[in-house]
């Protein structure tokens, strides 16, 4: 039996009379466009983010992409960013022609590093844009901070931490923007592209709006240039039948994590590190990711015994050929590249049972003790 990296079978299954009647009902209705389906949504999800404004896009890439629109960013703007995310963090900076700015991410959380940011303002930083990387929050205060103090903008990419909180106050609210993403790997998937732009700020979300619907408030008058980012009023639908459920599922996830983290105690698995979880924040799980010397021979045993993993990210951003003329080189941020040799995200969903997660530690064991590896030196 394999034990694939992520099932939706367990959340989707009791929930399938409800999808067919949400689509049944946008059937019925013949509005596919907007409507009453995707301002619903909107309400629920403001609700949920407690954020004064949710405002529905058609990717978590387009909602970061319009957070900038909006922001004017334009050639010769710089945005500081992280080299350790998916592509999108990047960029959208670079479809402006704006310069993305790379620095260093922290050697254990992975998350972008408020020390390296302010260090990289410059009068051209237009904004800042953190991940809060696999589930994880990124440190927000300090980063508000920051960037209060240089008159900058915080744009929080919040596609992979739906749900998360940050002393004590849920992500998306703390910056001056967030994005979410509902690709359907993730925590509060859809059924296709989707995605989410939150902000309490009145103004950017009235241009947002606009920018959503080709620049325009009133049909065929536009007042600027936007695109069309509209989420379908059937993805709506279907994520409105799954979003009471966020804060189960991201209960199991954390009961999964604990659980990985019992069993590879229990293993005496010292040379295999375990996501840190710092006090002050909640992690939701998106991915459960362990740092292993030889991951890639690693990964080959596991896959041999059935068992899905997945590298997030192989090449960091900063070494992608796209960004090349940016200058950047290897050697540049030691931390993203050395995690880009080490992580290796394991099986991680609701519904992963216990005896899979024993399996799952059991393989990684048995490969530890064959292969004679040793734990890496300290990350520091
Ligand atoms: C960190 C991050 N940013 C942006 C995105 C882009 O979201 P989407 O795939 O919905 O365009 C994703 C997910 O795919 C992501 O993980």
């Amino acid at each position: 039996m394999t034990i694939p990296l992520l099932d939706l079978g367990p959340s989707h299954k009791p929930l399938y009379a409800e999808f067919h009647a949400a689509f049944d009902r946008v059937l019925t209705t013949g509005r596919f466009i907007m409507g009453p389906e995707v301002e619903m949504f909107e309400r629920e999800i403001a609700e949920v983010v407690g954020v004064r404004h949710a405002i529905a896009m058609s990717s978590g890439s387009d909602a970061l992409l319009a957070a900038l629109m909006a922001l004017k960013v334009a050639p010769g703007d710089e945005v500081i960013t992280t080299p350790y995310s998916f592509f999108a963090t990047a960029g959208c900076i670079a479809r402006l022609r704006a310069t993305p700015v790379f620095v260093d991410v922290q050697p254990d959380t992975l998350n972008i590093d408020v020390d390296h940011v302010a260090r990289a303002i410059t009068p051209k930083t237009k904004a800042i844009i953190p991940i809060h990387l696999f589930g994880l929050p990124a440190d927000l205060e300090e980063l508000r901070e920051l960037a209060r103090r240089h008159d900058i903008v915080l744009v929080e990419d919040a596609c992979q931490a739906i749900g998360a909180t940050y002393r004590g106050a849920s992500i998306g609210a703390i910056g001056d923007m967030a994005t979410f993403s509902f690709f359907p790997s993730k925590n509060l998937g859809g059924f296709g592209d989707g995605g989410l732009l939150t902000t309490n700020s009145d103004d950017l979300a009235r241009l947002v709006r606009m920018i959503r619907t080709h620049g325009s408030e009133k049909k065929y008058h536009h007042e600027i240039v936007g695109a069309n980012f509209r989420l379908d009023a059937l993805q709506a639908a279907l994520l409105r039948v799954k979003l009471p459920h966020l804060d189960g599922w991201a209960a199991a996830r954390k009961a999964n994590a604990d659980r990985y983290r019992v069993l590879f105690a229990a293993a005496g698995l010292d040379e295999i590190m375990l996501p840190p979880e710092p006090r002050d924040r909640t992690h939701v799980y998106h991915q459960f990711v362990i740092r292993a010397p030889h991951r890639d021979a690693l990964r080959a045993s596991l896959g041999e015994s059935g068992i899905g993993t997945e590298v997030y990210y192989p090449v960091p951003l900063h070494l992608q050929p796209c960004f090349a003329d940016l200058g950047y080189g290897k050697g540049d941020f030691p931390h993203a590249e050395r995690a880009a040799h080490e992580v290796l995200a394991l099986p991680m969903f609701p519904g992963l049972t216990e005896s899979q997660q024993e399996r799952v530690v059991g393989a990684i064991r048995a490969f530890v003790h064959t292969s004679g590896v040793t734990r890496p030196s300290a990350v520091s």
